[in-house]
C-alpha cells in the first residue's frame, strides 16, 4: 500500500503519518502545499524525513498563484457566498488539494490517499468528492474515521510513543480549530461552540477590530478584465499577489469578519468565525463593476444561480457536470465586465464609490431628471404600467365584490 497524505506537518497529520505506516503498514508520500496558510511549509519536509519518509516521497508545494486564479477568482465571478454570507474560504480550497494528491499518486504510483479531516464535517465529503471525481477507483483512508483511539489522550499517548512533538498547549488541547489560506481564515468548536456568546477578540488572526481602525478612510483604486481583478492603484499585479495586496488593506481597516452559524452538509449547525478580508473587498468591488456592465437579465439570472453554486462548492461537488456548467454560464457573463472601481474601506466597511468602464451600460441621458435628448417616451411608461396593473387591478375588484 502506497498512500499520499495531505500533510501539513501539524500534530494531527504527523500521528495520521505514523499511524498509516505503523497500523497501516503503508508506504507513506507526503503532500504539503502553501495555499498562503502564513506558515512556513518548509519545516514539514524535516519532520516527514524524521518520520521515515523517503525523500523522493517528499512533495512540497506553492500553489498560491494557481489557488487565486484558477479557484478562488472563478468562484467570485459569481459572487458567491453560502446562507447569504460565508465567502467559501476553506470550501474552494479542498478541490486543489485533492487534484495535487490525484496527480502526486500517479506520479509516484500510489493507491491510495488521505487526509486530516474529522468524519463529522464538510472537508472530509469535499477532499473524497474530488479525489472519486478525479481516479474513480483509488483508495480513500480516512484516518479519524477508522481509528479506534478513544480519546484525545489516547491520540496524544500515540503521539507521544512514536516520539512526535508535542507543543503544551496541545496536551491542555487548542482553544478552537483553524483552517487558513490567502482567502480566509476560520475558526470552529470549543471556545466558540456555543452560538450565544461572542466570540473573544483574540480568535482573529488576520484582522484589526473595526473600532481600532485608523479614523481617516482608505480610498484605493482596482481594474478589473473579463471579471477578475488585474490591478490596484494602476499597479498590475499577478492573482496572488492582489489577493494579498488587498488582505492587507483589509487588515488594517477591519474588514471582513464574520461570524456564523452554519448548515453543514451532513446535516448539523455549527459556529465558525471567519475573517476574510481581500475576498470582503473583492465582492464589492466586483458587484460595482458588474453593476455598469452587466445587463438586468444577465445578472439577475447569475443572482438566482449563484445560491445553488455557492451549495455546489459548498458541498464538495467543484469537479461535477453541474458546477462545470453553471461556470462556463457565469464565465461568459463575464466578458465585458472590464473597468475601475474606486473603493473606499472605513471601519470594516467597503463602499464602492465610483466605477467607469468602456463597456458601460450607464446612459447618464437616459436615466437624468433633467430633459432627456434619448428615445425615452413618457407616454410609453403609462400604457406599461397599465398593463402591469391589469391583473392586480381584476383581483382588486373581485375582492371588493367579497
Ligand atoms: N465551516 C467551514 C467550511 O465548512 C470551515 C471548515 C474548516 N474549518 C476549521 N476551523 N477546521 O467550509
Ligand atoms: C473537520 O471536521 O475536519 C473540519 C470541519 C469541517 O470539515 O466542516
Amino acid at each position: 500500500k502506497k498512500v499520499v497524505l495531505a500533510y501539513s506537518g501539524g500534530l494531527d497529520t504527523s500521528i495520521i503519518l505514523k499511524w498509516l505506516q505503523t497500523e497501516y503498514g503503508a508506504e507513506v508520500v507526503t503532500f504539503t502545499a502553501d495555499l498562503g496558510q502564513g506558515e512556513e511549509i518548509e519545516p514539514a519536509r524535516a519532520k516527514a524525513l524524521a518520520a521515515g519518509v523517503k525523500p523522493e516521497n517528499v512533495f512540497i508545494e506553492d500553489l498560491r498563484e494557481e489557488f487565486v486564479r484558477d479557484f478562488v477568482f472563478p468562484m467570485f465571478r459569481a459572487n458567491t457566498v453560502y446562507e447569504g454570507q460565508y465567502l467559501l474560504g476553506t470550501s474552494i480550497a479542498r478541490p486543489l488539494i485533492a487534484k495535487r494528491q490525484i496527480e502526486i499518486a500517479r506520479q509516484t504510483g500510489a493507491d491510495a490517499v488521505s487526509h486530516g479531516a474529522t468524519g463529522k464535517g464538510n472537508d472530509q465529503v469535499r477532499f473524497e468528492l474530488g479525489y472519486y471525481a478525479l481516479e474513480p477507483d483509488i483508495h480513500v483512508i480516512a484516518p479519524w474515521r477508522e481509528w479506534d483511539f478513544k480519546s484525545r489522550e489516547a491520540l496524544l499517548d500515540f503521539a507521544e510513543k512514536h516520539q512526535i512533538q508535542i507543543t503544551k498547549d496541545k496536551r491542555g488541547e487548542a482553544p478552537f480549530s483553524v483552517d487558513a489560506n490567502l482567502l480566509h481564515s476560520s475558526s470552529e468548536g470549543k471556545v466558540l461552540e456555543d452560538p450565544a456568546i461572542e466570540a473573544p477578540e483574540f480568535v482573529h488572526m488576520r484582522t484589526i477590530s473595526p473600532e481600532d481602525a485608523p479614523d481617516t478612510p482608505t480610498i484605493f483604486t482596482m481594474d478589473f478584465e473579463g471579471g477578475d481583478p488585474v490591478a490596484i492603484d494602476g499597479e498590475k499585479l499577478t492573482p496572488a499577489a492582489l489577493l494579498t495586496k488587498l488582505n492587507k488593506l483589509g487588515h488594517d481597516n477591519g474588514i471582513g469578519r464574520l461570524d456564523l452559524v452554519e448548515n453543514r452538509f451532513v446535516g448539523m449547525k455549527s459556529r465558525g468565525v471567519y475573517e476574510t478580508p481581500g475576498g470582503t473587498i473583492l465582492l464589492a468591488a466586483h458587484r460595482g463593476i458588474e453593476s455598469i456592465t452587466l445587463d438586468r437579465g444577465s445578472m439577475h439570472l447569475k443572482d438566482e444561480l449563484m445560491p445553488k453554486y455557492a451549495s455546489l462548492i459548498y458541498n464538495g461537488f467543484w469537479f461535477s457536470p453541474e458546477r462545470e456548467m453553471l461556470q462556463a454560464a457565469i464565465d461568459y457573463s463575464q466578458k465585458k465586465v472590464t473597468g475601475q472601481v474606486r473603493v473606499k474601506l472605513y471601519k470594516g466597511n467597503v463602499t464602492v464609490i465610483g466605477r467607469t468602464s468602456p463597456y458601460s451600460l450607464y446612459d447618464q441621458d437616459l436615466v437624468t431628471f433633467e430633459e432627456g435628448k434619448v428615445a425615452y417616451d413618457h407616454r410609453d411608461a403609462a400604457g406599461f404600467i397599465k398593463l402591469n396593473a391589469l391583473r392586480l387591478r381584476v383581483a382588486a375588484k373581485r375582492d371588493r365584490r367579497g
